[in-house]
C-alpha cells in the first residue's frame, strides 16, 4: 500500500515520523520521493495542490490533517473521493482554551492595559463583568463548536446557539433556529463564529449581520475567512469604536502586510493558529479508520458533498 503524506505545516517533519511509526507496514511518500502517483492508494494531506490531486488517479481515502475539508473539495480535480477528517478531542479542547483567553482580553479588559503599557500608562482597575452576565452565542454548531460551547458553559457564561435547522439536539445549549438569527446577535454579547467553508458560509458575518450585533459586542472568527465580508467589517468597526475583534482566519493566509487588520485599536489578529491538530490522537483516528476500511472494505465519507462540509 502507497500513502502520500503532504503538507506545509511548522512541523510537518514530526507528522512525517509519527505516520511512519504508526502505518509501519505501508510505504509512505512525499513529493520530494517523487513516487508514481497512479500507485498512491491513501493521501493525508493539508492544501493539496491541484496539480498533484489531478495525478491521485487510484486514492481510495483522502485523510485531511484538519476538522476543516474545503482544501480537498474546492480541489478542481478533487473526485469525491471519501474523505475522512479529523475530529478531536484535544483540537476542540485546544479551541476552547483560545476562545476563552480571546474572551477574557475583552471581559477584563486586557487590550487597555496592553496599550497602556506601551504608553507607560498607570490606568488602574478597571469595571469587568463576571461569567454569568455574559452571553456568548455560537454559530457554527459541529462539533468543535459544540464542545466549545459545552466548555463556556461550564465555566458559567450564558452559551446560546445558532443553527440554520435544529435536526439535532446535541447538548442543553439554547438554539436559535434561521429566521431568529435577529434575536440571537441581538442578545450575545460575544459572537463566536467556527463556521466551515462553504457556498451558503459565504460572506454570512456581513454588513446586515454586523448591524444586528450589540454596539460594544464582541466578535470572535474562528471558523473560515470566507464567511467575513472584510470590508463590511472595517466600515462597522470604523461606525463602533466600541465593538471589538478576534480573527484567526482570513479570506487571505497570510494576512498580507498592507491589511488595515494589523493596526487596527480593536482588533486582535492570531495567525490561523486556534486550534492545532493533535499529532498523536489524529494520526491513532486515522490508523484506526485504515483498519476499519482494509478490513471491511467500506469507508463511509466524513463529508456531505452537498452541504460542503
Ligand atoms: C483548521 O483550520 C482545521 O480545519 O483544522
Amino acid at each position: 500500500m502507497s500513502i502520500l503524506f503532504y503538507c506545509n505545516f511548522n512541523n510537518k517533519k514530526q507528522w512525517l515520523t509519527s505516520i511512519k511509526k504508526k502505518f509501519s507496514r505501508q510505504k509512505i511518500f512525499t513529493i520530494n520521493d517523487k513516487p508514481d502517483f497512479l500507485k498512491i492508494e491513501y493521501a493525508i494531506v493539508w492544501n493539496l495542490p491541484d496539480n498533484i490531486m489531478k495525478k491521485l488517479k487510484n486514492v481510495k481515502i483522502i485523510f485531511s490533517l484538519g476538522a476543516g475539508v474545503d482544501h480537498i473539495i474546492n480541489l478542481p480535480s478533487y473526485n469525491k473521493i471519501p474523505i475522512v477528517r479529523v475530529k478531536d478531542i484535544n483540537m476542540a479542547e485546544r479551541m476552547s482554551y483560545h476562545v476563552h483567553s480571546q474572551i477574557l482580553i475583552y471581559q477584563l479588559k486586557l487590550y487597555l492595559f496592553q496599550k497602556a503599557q506601551i504608553q507607560k500608562k498607570w490606568l488602574g482597575e478597571q469595571n469587568t463583568k463576571l461569567n454569568k452576565e455574559i452571553t456568548i452565542g455560537i454559530v457554527g454548531l459541529g462539533f468543535l463548536g459544540t464542545y466549545v460551547g459545552k466548555y463556556l458553559s461550564n465555566l458559567n457564561y450564558n452559551v446560546i446557539g445558532f443553527k440554520r435547522k435544529n435536526n439535532k439536539t446535541r447538548s442543553k445549549i439554547k438554539i436559535f433556529t434561521k429566521k431568529k438569527l435577529n434575536k440571537f446577535l441581538s442578545i450575545s454579547d460575544v459572537v463566536v463564529s467556527i463556521l466551515p467553508n462553504t457556498k451558503k458560509t459565504n460572506d454570512f458575518i456581513n454588513k446586515k449581520f454586523l448591524n444586528l450585533m450589540k454596539k460594544n459586542a464582541f466578535l470572535i472568527n474562528i471558523g473560515r475567512g470566507s464567511t467575513l465580508n472584510e470590508k463590511d467589517l472595517l466600515l462597522h468597526l470604523k461606525k463602533n469604536k466600541n465593538f471589538h475583534v478576534s480573527l484567526d482566519v482570513f479570506k487571505t493566509e497570510p494576512l498580507p502586510k498592507n491589511n488595515k487588520f494589523w493596526t487596527h485599536n480593536n482588533v486582535i489578529i492570531t495567525p490561523h493558529a486556534a486550534a492545532l491538530t493533535d499529532i498523536d490522537s489524529s494520526i491513532d483516528q486515522m490508523f484506526k479508520r485504515f483498519k476499519d476500511f482494509k478490513k471491511t472494505g467500506k469507508i463511509k465519507s466524513d463529508v456531505h458533498l452537498i452541504k460542503g462540509y
